[in-house]
């Protein structure tokens, strides 16, 4: 079928077939088809969506689109993968993968980076000098079975038609479509060779999946593609209504997760309680708790072992970064300009809008607006109060890292800032967990 006709098919609802789909993200993978074709059939896929037939038929052609990476000889299986839908202030997977690689679990994950207003481990990884994400498969799967774990990117090798498609989607407004988030994730899981797959789905307003809704199809679509490709697969459906943690920026999210694991008492809450609930359903996924209630002691244990902290210093070292943790903080890079917000009045903080805080970080230069951009890692915005705080009139709210060449939109950002947070008499009523449902394969 000519370009033309199956980008044509998808704008007039028609239903792909499963060869006209390979065919498609071979023409993708070889670098034979233009950006505008490939951004055309995304936005009709946007607009259109898919059946659950042309989603795992799609997921499936981009997991073939490289490499497969064959774990089932790894020690102390099963191994495991976990990924998020995407958030802000997501650094979730520096604190988790290395607690669960603690509890013996072999990780092997594969990650993603920036995308629209959300943050991408790959990118937080990379703002430490010499860290190097692009393993080769037999590299990360050397390095699984020496230290435990590994992150790498998506590469020539691995999923590269998901590597081209994410880069369009990121600057096109094609991201928040569950056809192609979920083609996206688990094309990389499978190529990953996961054996197990944990989703953090993020609902609100710093996700794709604004409402429960929609989260709930994007998680039941998730799952459905692990099941139907044999991988037991658990989704957990959490809050993303305000940034996660206290940071939102490359480097400031590195030295945030690093200090989590060596000082869990200075973690935020809210983020701490996340992280943790997400290594205890990596346990049961696993089957390395019997329970809810024993994988979320051990998971508390790990924290405060210490082992975790051990895990990520372990990784950094083997792929190329400082020789431990506190090493890797000297060398992140920082912003040369820092500026902070007050609150303009006194009162409870109501909401604090994580998609503004979000496309501000994007906007200060710590993601893309166009596929050629290069991050800063430096940028970034740290949070002192958030939701449910009482603040009183002229209190530091946020404070922001900027580059050089933005001092003279200073101001600017600093309103935009402001504007994320509301302001009222009375507390807000908060879910009492960042865990909201959970979805699973079994
Ligand atoms: N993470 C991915 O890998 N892909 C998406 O589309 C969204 C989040």
């Amino acid at each position: 079928m000519r370009t033309v006709e199956f980008i044509a098919k998808k704008r007039d609802g028609g239903e792909h077939t499963e060869e006209e789909l390979r065919d498609f993200i071979g023409r993708v993978t070889d670098g034979s088809l233009p950006d505008y074709q490939i951004s055309a059939w995304l936005m009709a896929v946007f607009l259109r969506g898919m059946t659950m037939r042309e989603v795992r038929a799609l997921t499936r052609a981009m997991r073939d689109s490289g490499e497969r990476i064959d774990l089932s000889d790894m020690p102390n299986g099963p191994t495991l993968d976990k990924h998020s839908t995407g958030g802000v202030g997501d650094k979730t997977s520096l604190v988790v993968v290395p607690l669960l690689a603690a509890a013996g679990i072999p990780v092997l994950k594969m990650s993603g980076r920036g995308l629209g207003f959300s943050g991408g481990t790959i990118d937080k990884l990379e703002a430490i000098p010499g860290f190097r994400t692009a393993l080769k498969s037999e590299e990360a799967k050397a390095q699984v079975r020496s230290i435990g774990l590994a992150i790498l990117s998506q590469s020539s090798q691995l999923a590269p038609a998901d590597g081209k498609l994410y880069a369009l989607r990121d600057v096109t407004a094609t991201v928040e479509s569950i056809p192609l988030i979920a083609s996206s994730i688990m094309s990389k899981k499978l190529a990953g060779g996961a054996e197990r797959i944990l989703l953090d789905v993020k609902v609100g307003s710093g996700s794709f999946m604004r409402e429960l809704e929609q989260a709930r199809a994007l998680a039941g679509t998730l799952v459905t593609i692990g099941v139907q490709e044999g991988v037991p697969t658990q989704a957990v459906l959490t809050d993303m209504e305000e940034p996660l943690g206290w940071t939102v920026g490359n480097a400031l999210e590195v030295e945030e997760a690093i200090r989590v694991l060596q000082s869990p008492e200075t973690a935020e809450p809210r983020f701490l309680a996340l992280c943790l609930g997400l290594v205890a359903h990596g346990l049961l996924v696993c089957e390395r708790a019997r329970d809810a209630e024993e994988a979320q002691t051990t998971a508390e244990q790990l924290l405060r072992s210490g082992v975790g902290a051990a895990k990520l210093e372990a990784m950094i070292r083997a792929q190329g970064g400082p020789k431990d943790l506190d090493a890797a903080l000297t060398v992140l890079p920082r912003a040369p300009i820092t500026c902070w917000i007050e609150a303009p009045e006194e009162g409870f903080i109501t909401a604090l809008d994580a998609r503004a805080i979000g496309l501000l970080a994007v906007a200060m230069g710590a993601g893309r607006t166009t596929k050629e951009d290069r991050v800063d890692p430096s940028v970034g915005i740290v949070l002192h109060k958030k939701r449910g705080a009482w603040v009183r009139a002229g209190e530091p709210l946020a404070t922001l890292h900027l580059k050089a060449e933005s001092a003279s939109q200073k101001e600017h950002f600093k309103a935009l800032l402001l504007s994320a947070y509301r302001f009222g008499a009375a507390p807000p009523a908060l879910p009492s967990s960042p865990i909201l449902e959970v979805l699973s394969s079994s």
